[in-house]
């Protein structure tokens, strides 16, 4: 048996599977952000220790015979975060998410350092990402910083709750801008960069390496055998590759959550900072990914159906589908939480433009739909600027449910997208699988593989072409309202 736990933005989520990782049983258990201020995102990180356990305390209830045979347990979550400890262990101040903008500034002053070093950690400085936060920290909280004795990610605070051992993998580091992705190990030059002490950091292993095991006493409380290992684990992007096997050269997805990414695999780190692609450590040794992080995904969607009321999502997506006459008149931003690939500017904001007496609420959702699509076909043409656009990718996600949605992105990209058989399991199938990995040790070619294919969306060459002035026209709005968010 095996138990792969994901720690998300909105959710936790864990999964428990047989050592062949077929699912016995699934548990979730909701999170939710802080807003304390304009662009500031927050967790409590033990909010992140209360749910995990919770949802653990639920699977020792409902299936002790095969908690009893838990052989490693794999951690995933959100990337990025700033999670700072004191001596005691204890967080110096709540946890600062991957969608935080509160850090432009830093991020900005972070760009007078060496292209060299954007390139060796992979992508260029921004608001969001774990070191601009922490260079902010020491200007805006310094006593906060002043008590810091040891730096973590999402997943990490969770492993030390289960294990007492502080230890990341190459993939969390990787999106902390202070990791050399090439060499796999932290970079001192961004380490002094952001003003990180290196006395606070976390051992690194690989994803897929035991690193700890399970404390004796949640042992007892879960009936847990002693002395389960813990695998590294991988942040949520690279997780989500390992559990539909997007790990060899040029196999991609899109994922389509609360955030998006497009991420294609690859054998060498291939920096592209300009273009704003993450280039960072993959979930394998010797493996790297290039990604198009979009901070929007599908929240969109749920923002429109609570602004609106009355209806849900799905309710809102049936009557698109059902009114369908081609590209919208009205246009949509999607950036509710500002945007990373590819414009980097954390004040940017939602907008829909082109309302009309006659405008419906089915209207406001179709150019909503069409804005996330608009914005991932940016994040590809970010992405293939300087490679081949990839011949296919698998579509993952809480998007991927809408089979609208799916097709029409498919369309507006021109690109075939695969749709799998249980790929709505994400980062937690993948940490069971790195948690198979760490304690049998064999070669990942065997279970890092793709699901069974369930569909492949083929893109319509006619909608392509009607979409396109609808992108230049997204394109246009996108800078006609940069000023007024700066
Ligand atoms: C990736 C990113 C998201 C977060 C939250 O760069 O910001 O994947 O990890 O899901």
């Amino acid at each position: 048996m095996l138990i792969g736990i994901d720690i998300g933005t909105s959710a936790v989520k864990i999964v428990l599977t047989d050592l062949q990782l077929q699912v016995v049983a699934t548990v979730d258990r909701p999170l939710s952000s802080q807003y304390p201020q304009p662009l500031w995102c927050e967790h409590d990180p033990d909010q992140w220790w209360a749910a995990v356990s919770d949802g653990l305390d639920e699977l020792a209830r409902a299936h002790p015979t095969a908690m009893a045979g838990v052989q490693g347990i794999g951690l995933s979550g959100q990337m990025h975060s700033l999670v700072l400890l004191d001596e005691a262990d204890r967080p110096v101040r709540p946890a600062i998410l991957w969608n935080d903008g509160r850090a432009a500034a830093e991020a900005a002053e972070l760009m007078q350092t060496d292209i060299a070093l954007r390139r060796a950690v992979g992508v260029q400085p921004m608001a969001g990402f774990t070191g601009p936060k922490l260079r902010w920290l020491r200007t805006h909280e310094p006593e906060a910083v002043a008590r810091a004795r040891s730096l973590l990610l999402t997943k990490d605070y969770v492993r030390l709750q289960l294990s007492g051992e502080k230890v990341t993998d190459v993939t969390d580091a990787a999106g902390t801008w202070l990791f050399d992705q090439a060499q796999r190990r932290w970079s001192p030059q961004a380490l002094a960069a952001c003003g990180v002490d290196p006395a606070w950091l976390p051992r690194v292993v690989e994803s897929c390496e035991p690193c700890a095991t399970v404390r004796d006493a949640l042992a007892a409380r879960w009936g847990l055998p002693r002395g389960v290992p813990i695998a590294g684990g991988a942040g949520d992007a690279a997780a989500g590759g390992v559990g539909i096997g997007v790990v060899g050269p040029g196999d991609g997805f899109v994922s389509l959550g609360t955030s998006a990414q497009i991420l294609v695999a690859d054998t060498a780190h291939r920096p592209d900072p300009e273009r704003l692609v993450h280039a960072f450590c993959h979930a394998l040794p010797q493996r790297w990914y290039r990604m198009a992080a979009l901070l929007n995904g599908a929240s969109p969607l749920a923002a429109l159906a609570s602004c609106t009321g009355g209806a849900s999502v799905g309710e809102l997506l049936a009557e698109v589908e059902a009114a369908y006459a081609g590209p919208s008149r009205l246009l949509a931003l999607p950036y509710l939480f500002g945007e990373r690939t590819p414009h980097n500017n954390p004040f940017a904001r939602g907008a829909i433009v082109g309302l009309s007496g006659a405008t419906t609420r089915a209207d406001l959702m179709q150019a909503v739909c069409e804005g996330i699509a608009f914005s991932l076909a940016d994040g590809l043409a970010a992405l293939s600027a300087h490679t081949a656009r990839p011949e296919r990718l698998a579509l993952i996600g809480g998007g991927a449910r809408s089979a609208f949605l799916a097709q029409l992105i498919a369309s507006v990209l021109d690109v075939p997208l695969v749709l799998y058989e249980s790929a709505d399991r994400g980062p937690a199938f993948g940490a069971a699988r790195l948690a198979r990995l760490a304690v049998t040790g064999e070669d990942p070619a065997g279970v890092v593989v793709a699901p069974a294919v369930r569909q492949v969306l083929a893109p319509d060459a006619a909608l392509h072409a009607a979409y396109q002035p609808r992108l230049e026209a997204f394109r246009a709005l996108y800078r006609a309202m940069a000023p007024v968010w700066a």
